[in-house]
């Protein structure tokens, strides 16, 4: 077993002064980046600390031979209790237009960033998971929850609308009429009922969380890269394309992983018609053997 830790937690005698650096933690094991939100203390909420160091890890582990899954989790109770009323509004606001602009820039930036990241991404909700948290949410290609995590979009309840493209996230996630329930009560909904709006994939007892998401991972893990990646990236671009564009656009998408990978798919190919070592529609074929 390989692991690889980013910086100890600290003693957190001052925890809401935590430095930068600490505000995200990972380990990297057997192939599976576990990926933290880590200010505990402040339910994992998103300052600009927190998305300025969350895009450094991001940058730190997508081309990482030894990563080939990224699971994005939170330290103690929350997930993320979304963006820093504090840190992210007030005190960016206080600085001005340009202050407020860099703030959601950063932020922004890695949602973006991990919605078309280089490896398969998943979200693994431990427990709050409010507002600004839909953007990383949306942004994991899966999402697995625990049963009592709590999802919301609580803006309404503080006076905004869902910005941050948590808006757009409900709406693309879930059908219209639950979308505008959501967006407009400020209830919040548990996991089991996030399965059934479409906000995530699977709820699960918490003890058995990480077993499944484990589980999940080791099998992306099998598959060929080139390939996840081409299919991830199809998948959120033909949202917005008719038919006929989005047909289009996956020819070309696989010619372009062609040239990245021609042998992979051959060997597929192979491995079922002439060794009939595998069947493609009961698993993935043996990539060690390439
Ligand atoms: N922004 C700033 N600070 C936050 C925060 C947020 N989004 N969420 C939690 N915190 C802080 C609290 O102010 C508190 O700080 P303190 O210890 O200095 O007083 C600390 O985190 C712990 O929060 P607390 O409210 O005591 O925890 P709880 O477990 O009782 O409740 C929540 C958890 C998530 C229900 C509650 O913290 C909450 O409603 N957070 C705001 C959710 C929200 O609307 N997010 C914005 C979406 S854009």
């Amino acid at each position: 077993m390989t692991s690889k830790s980013a910086r100890a937690k600290p003693s957190a005698a001052q925890p809401s002064e935590r430095a930068e650096v600490d505000t995200v933690a990972f380990d990297v094991v057997e192939g599976i980046a576990w990926v933290r939100f880590n200010r505990p203390e402040k339910r994992n909420c998103m300052s600009p600390k927190l998305n300025r160091q969350m895009m450094r890890v991001l940058d730190e582990l997508e081309f990482r031979d030894d990563v080939q899954v990224l699971v994005l989790t939170g330290e103690g109770a929350a997930w993320s209790a979304g963006m820093d009323l504090k840190e992210y509004f007030r005190e960016t606001e206080a600085g001005g237009l340009g202050a407020v602009r860099q703030a959601q820039r950063e932020a922004y930036g890695w949602w973006r960033r991990l919605r078309w990241y280089q490896k398969p991404t998943i979200a693994m909700v431990n427990g709050w998971c409010f507002g600004g948290g839909y953007g990383p949410l949306f942004a994991c290609d899966l999402a697995f929850a625990a049963d009592d995590a709590q999802f919301g979009l609580s803006e309404i309840n503080w006076g905004i609308l869902p910005g941050g493209g948590a808006t757009k996230v409900a709406r693309e996630l879930m059908p219209f009429r639950r979308a505008m329930y959501h967006a407009l009560m400020g209830e919040n909904i548990d996991g089991r009922t996030a399965v059934e709006w479409g906000l995530v994939n699977e709820a699960h007892p918490g003890e058995r969380l990480r077993a499944r998401v484990e589980e999940v991972a080791k099998v992306l893990s099998q598959k060929n890269p080139v390939a996840l990646k081409a299919a991830k990236d199809a998948m959120r671009r033909v949202g917005e394309m008719t038919y006929d564009n989005a047909e289009d656009y996956l020819v070309r998408a696989q010619e372009a992983a062609n040239s990245f990978d021609d042998h992979g798919r051959k060997e597929g190919i192979k491995q079922f018609i002439d060794d009939k070592t595998y069947k493609p529609g009961l698993g993935a074929y043996d990539k060690k053997r390439t």
